[in-house]
């Protein structure tokens, strides 16, 4: 953050919001920049007014009230820098923008420049032009292996705690604080030590991972989401699966040194119950990384936070545990509105949709997104157009072959073995049928023989399937709108 915030106090940017739940090291970096660009540093709060941070103890209660707060900010001659904490509640008097709005024009040609820091961003839209968002990043694996080893140095003077890591489980602990604030993560860190009476070591790591699933569950947008689903559970969709398989080892020092970008990610658009999200799920295995889904129908929950907030927030995390898969389902639900956006929710979904298009197309660091999509019509145009994606993918309805494969690798999930049964006959008689609708087939003819005690029998298979109308039978228009869409755009994921 504070090669950015340097760039804009030099730029004379007047006012800048610094978002984040760490005051104290916000306030931290705050100082050493103050302290590099020689400016005299001023903090105000509302309970304690104006304080120096270089003073301790010198207050100046007078100026508790927002306003004079200003209007002393305006009337100083001398270049410096006021850290406004915890102001966003006064940003709902009218009175208050209005003057931070003036504040703001006026500080322009000067060298005077106010943050505010909170915890939250909301930005009334009077004040959109002037106000400049900064980003203050979670801490590094540097930072939190500092920050363990004062944990270690003050364990040391403390008889009652003991640590025993080695260099690798060090390592692995920084880790798995990563995506955490540097508050959290002592936190988690403590309450491991407690739980294992008194110790740090290799046991915090899993100790502290799952503190960590918890809290970023509770952001609200983000999952961390751990199946065993594997590649080779999924029929077919073989263009997709041999792009992917070249891509495993994509994310390694090897692959940069060989002078391979690290791959952005894919949009995988296509029939319902076609492995769209099977996929997904299944390549963080592949490629032995972190998966996270993101909720993107809650981007836009009020309850949760803010929008911009919600996706700043998400991405944050995401970036700070990279290389990880990013999987965003559905994502066309999430963006239905960007179109009428303007007319409907005062472009919040168009400004949202906007930064998640742009930090696809620039993000550095190694987040491999994995969007699906079931249905086009709703998808902005920005989001495939060249550049966002390394690849678009359509995945259509399982050709004969490919439901061959699909019978095996379901028959064998329910433990039947796929040699007792016809495949050919049952990828013909299932033409038309999703994989999803094959795996419900066996299951309900594996109700049938189990209601009348006996094994699974090619009968029950067909009987079940004569009586199952497609989907795609009642959604053919649909499909035809699809296919269409993806000859212009898209690459087959079948072979
Ligand atoms: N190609 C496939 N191979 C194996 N199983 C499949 C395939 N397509 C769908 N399935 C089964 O159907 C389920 C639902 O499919 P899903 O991936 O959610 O479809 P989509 O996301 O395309 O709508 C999967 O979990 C899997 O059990
Ligand atoms: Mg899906």
């Amino acid at each position: 953050m504070r090669k950015e915030l340097e760039v804009y106090i030099r730029a004379r940017y007047p006012l800048l919001w610094i978002v984040t739940p760490e005051e104290e090291r916000a306030l931290g970096e705050i100082e050493k920049l103050a302290i590099d660009l020689r400016r005299r540093l001023t903090h105000w709060s509302v309970t304690s007014g104006e304080t120096n941070p270089a003073l301790p103890g010198r207050q100046d209660r007078a100026l508790r009230e927002p306003q004079a707060m200003l209007n002393a900010i305006l009337d100083e001659n001398d270049p410096g820098i006021w850290v406004l904490r915890d102001f966003h509640p006064f940003l709902k008097d009218i009175a208050v923008v209005r003057r931070l709005r003036e504040v703001a024009f006026a500080l322009q040609p000067s060298q005077k420049t106010i943050l505010l820091l909170g915890p939250v961003l909301k930005i009334p839209p009077e004040l959109e032009k002037e106000i400049t968002v900064v980003d203050f990043a979670l801490p590094s694996a540097g930072e939190i292996g500092k920050l363990l080893g004062e944990i270690e140095r003050s364990a040391a003077q403390n008889e009652l705690v003991t640590v025993d890591l080695n260099r690798r489980e060090r390592d692995q602990l920084v880790r798995a604080c990563q995506g955490l604030t540097s508050t959290e993560a002592s936190n988690a860190i403590a309450k491991a030590m407690i739980e294992a009476g008194g110790r740090l070591d290799g046991g915090a790591i899993e100790a502290v991972a799952a503190e960590k699933r918890q809290i970023i569950r509770k952001s609200g947008l983000l999952e961390y989401y751990a199946g065993g689903d594997r590649l080779d559970d999924v029929g077919g969709l073989a263009t997709l699966k041999e792009w992917l398989r070249k891509r495993v080892r994509a994310f390694s020092d090897s692959a940069r040194a060989f002078g391979l970008p690290a791959p952005k990610g894919i949009l995988l658009v296509g029939v319902q119950g076609c492995g769209k999200s099977l996929v997904a799920k299944s390549v963080a295995n592949a490629w032995r990384l972190p998966l996270l889904r993101m909720d993107v129908g809650r981007l836009f929950d009020s309850l949760v936070g803010s929008s911009e907030e919600n996706l700043r927030k998400a991405i944050q995390v995401a970036e700070s545990v990279a290389p990880v898969v990013l999987w965003v389902d559905e994502i066309e639900k999430g963006f239905s509105g960007v179109e009428s956006s303007r007319s409907s929710d005062a472009g919040t979904t168009a400004r949202v949709f906007g930064s998640f298009i742009t930090w696809l197309q620039e993000k550095q660091a190694p987040v491999f997104v994995i969007a699906t999509a079931n249905a086009v019509h709703h998808l902005p145009p920005e989001l495939v157009r060249k550049g966002r994606f390394d690849e678009i993918f359509f995945v259509d309805l399982p050709d004969a072959t490919e439901r061959t494969d699909i019978w095996r690798i379901h028959l064998l999930k329910r433990s039947r073995n796929p040699d007792d049964f016809d495949l050919g006959s049952l990828a013909m008689a299932s033409d038309g049928l999703s994989g999803a609708e094959i795996e419900q087939a066996i299951i309900a003819a594996l109700y049938d023989a189990f209601d009348e005690n006996r094994p699974l029998t090619m009968d029950d298979l067909l009987t079940v399937l004569n009586e199952t109308i497609p989907l795609s039978r009642m959604m053919e228009e649909e499909i035809a709108g699809l296919r269409g869409w993806a000859s212009q755009r898209a690459r087959g994921a079948s072979r």
